[in-house]
């Protein structure tokens, strides 16, 4: 648990709140969260998704690790405790753009479970859609896409997921995708589709 350590402070709610946006945009404000191995597809498949959405009128944004790392948790690098705190504020992030009714799609590693439980309790039943884009080790270390495993191999970057740090798999995602099976285009129409039977966009 994060300490709170501001003290004689009160949550503040305006007039306008989240669901006059959502009925502003014409969507609902929910979270997207993308988790699996460096190189499944994560943020390829966030951004297709975003790009459909967007065809259709939905407003989106997509929180990415590599970005991310680059501003708000540039002081943060990859153990353990600094993953959490990672996904923390991440979380926190989403939970907020979430609340500013848009549909907010996260793209990180997230590798432990007991981090992402905390990030999805931030959230309404129904308004955090975890998705395990799911490729085996072997294709993701193929793909090598920024030549990370290769370095991860030949002990240039030490606690590399899958390599030498975990991955803990999600037990009960809301979806499964599997990028060495599918085309970046099916992946896209399935999230689609389950976002459409979940009644967060509309059909048309
Ligand atoms: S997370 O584990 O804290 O969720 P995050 O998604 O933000 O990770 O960042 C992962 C990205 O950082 C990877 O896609 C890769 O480009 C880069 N990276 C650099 N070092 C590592 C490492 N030790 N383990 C995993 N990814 C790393």
């Amino acid at each position: 648990m994060t300490e709170q350590k501001a003290t004689n402070i009160s949550w503040h709610a305006g007039e306008i709140g989240k669901a006059e946006r959502e009925q502003f945009l014409g969507q609902k404000g929910i979270v997207i969260w993308y988790t699996g191995l460096s190189g499944s597809g994560k943020s390829t498949l966030a951004h297709g998704v975003e790009e459909k959405l967007f065809e259709k009128g939905h407003l989106c944004y997509v929180l990415d690790g590599d970005n991310i790392r680059h501003g708000l948790n540039k002081n943060l690098g990859f153990s353990p405790q600094d993953r959490t705190e990672n996904i923390r504020r991440i979380g926190e992030v989403a939970r907020l753009f979430a609340d500013a009714g848009l549909i907010t799609m996260t793209a990180f590693i997230s590798p432990y479970r007991a981090d992402r439980q905390i990030a999805r309790e931030l959230l309404k039943d129904g308004e955090f859609i975890e998705i395990y884009v799911k490729v085996p080790l072997e294709v993701a270390e193929q793909r090598d896409t920024k030549g990370l495993y290769k370095k991860a191999r030949a002990g240039e970057i030490k606690e590399f997921t899958g390599i030498s740090a975990p991955y803990e798999e999600p037990l009960n995602p809301e979806m499964v995708i599997d990028t060495a099976e599918l085309s970046l285009q099916e992946s896209v129409a399935k999230v689609i589709s389950h976002l459409v039977n979940a009644g967060i966009i509309s059909t048309d």
